[in-house]
């Protein structure tokens, strides 16, 4: 069974904290049990908004990578790796920026908006606009086929497919493609064969998705295909083509539900952040010194917890049974707000405690983690190599 592939990258712009925790990272710790997958750090892409701040990714880009060890994120089951190390990425860039029309670059969403944002840096620049092109050439070196994204990225993996779909478009056809696919079909098993024949006749002829979906179906349950084979099984079904590069699928990750200290969205930019492995005395006051119901001066002025950003910590940390007791409390001044934010200092503190034990044995022993970073990459760039092989063969650029 070919089993899908997950990747998904961050970019290395500083320590991580609890809403990256509770958005992204509780999402690839649960997708790593689930798929194969590979998680990278996007320093290039750090560059493209850091271009005039030298010096920081390095540092940043290692403590993220603790971030996420410390979180859960396990290098036995999941590969972690660097993209500036994957040198086979700007490869295939470079090879994608020939077909890309600078329309479909100039359309992408988040392209005027961070510009827009970003108003303290000069954007227009050639790297920039093609930010997007170099997500879509990390997600199609690997042939991923989920990318694990927040809303605002979707527009990206769509770009991807839009991409992907154009170079195989453009270079999709093999020299004796026909006999190849013919060939492969045979490798099928005589029943296999048939009935892919069937279902392929029937989608060609009647156009039936459902036809084409049992044919796709019968292909991904194949054994001991080649990767090439199975390319051409699929391209023969829909048309003449082989599918080189991947159309990936978003995978969408849920908005982070953790809000910030304020009650805003957890931010860097607002500076209402817990981060990761914090010290346990910076969280208790962290949280201790965090705003409550503002008409509530008094501990015997009552309150209302819905205009209170410690309840909304209470929604993601407490049970019923203390959600009941807060409620009850803050609206009788039966309990004090020290008093209820006690239950959310001990809960975050506990839910710290496997991270720093974790981030410990990496602080402690640094060439742990320099070792993780260099299997993921030497993992990662084989597989880049083997789809460069493919392209640069597509293309017609594989010399002898
Ligand atoms: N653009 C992504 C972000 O800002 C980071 C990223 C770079 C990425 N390359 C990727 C995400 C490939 C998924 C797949 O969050
Ligand atoms: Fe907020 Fe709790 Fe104080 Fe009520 S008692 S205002 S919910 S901190």
């Amino acid at each position: 069974m070919y089993a899908e592939k997950v990747l998904s990258g961050m970019r290395p712009t500083g320590r991580l904290h609890l809403g990256h925790y509770h958005g992204v990272l509780a999402n690839w710790i649960k997708l790593q049990h689930e798929y194969p997958c590979l998680f990278f750090v996007a320093d290039w892409h750090a560059l493209t908004t850091a271009y005039d701040e030298p010096g920081t990714i390095t540092g940043n880009a290692r403590e993220m990578v603790i971030d996420w060890l410390a979180a859960g994120v396990d290098p036995s089951q999941a590969t972690i790796f660097i993209q500036s190390k994957v040198p086979e990425h700007a490869e295939l860039h470079l090879l994608l920026s020939m077909m890309t029309p600078l329309g479909w670059l100039e359309r992408v969403p988040t392209y005027k908006d961070q510009q827009e944002k970003l108003t303290h840096k000069d954007l227009t620049t050639y790297g920039f606009l093609g930010y997007p092109l170099l997500q879509a050439a990390d997600i199609l070196i690997y042939r991923a086929d989920r990318v694990p994204v927040g809303e605002d990225q979707v527009p990206h993996i769509e770009f991807t497919r839009e991409i992907a779909r154009r170079f195989n478009h453009l270079y999709g056809r093999e020299p004796g493609f026909e006999d190849k696919a013919r060939e492969a079909v045979k490798k099928l098993g005589s029943k296999r064969a048939k009935r892919y024949e069937e279902l392929r006749n029937c989608y060609q002829e009647k156009g039936e998705a459902a036809a084409l979906e049992q044919a796709q179906i019968l292909i991904d349950d194949a054994q001991s295909l080649s990767h090439g084979d199975r390319e051409r099984l699929f391209g023969w079904l829909e048309g003449t083509r082989k599918m080189i590069l991947v159309e990936p699928d978003a995978l969408l990750t849920q908005a982070s539900r953790m809000p910030g200290l304020d009650g805003q969205k957890m931010s860097k930019s607002y500076g209402n952040t817990i981060a990761l492995r914090e010290d346990a005395e910076t969280i208790t006051r962290k949280i201790r010194t965090m705003q409550t119901d503002p008409q509530r001066v008094r501990r015997t002025d009552p309150g209302d917890p819905e205009k209170c950003p410690v309840w909304q910590f209470h929604q993601i940390y407490s049970g019923d049974e203390v959600k009941a007791w807060v409620q009850g409390g803050c609206r009788s001044a039966g309990i004090g707000c020290i008093e209820c934010k006690q239950p959310v200092i001990d809960a975050v503190l506990k839910e710290q405690e496997p991270m720093r034990e974790r981030a410990k044995m990496y602080t402690d022993d640094p060439q742990l983690v320099t070792n993780i970073i260099a299997d993921g990459c030497e993992k990662a760039r084989k597989l880049a190599q083997e789809t460069m092989r493919d392209v640069r063969e597509a293309i017609g650029l594989d010399y002898p």
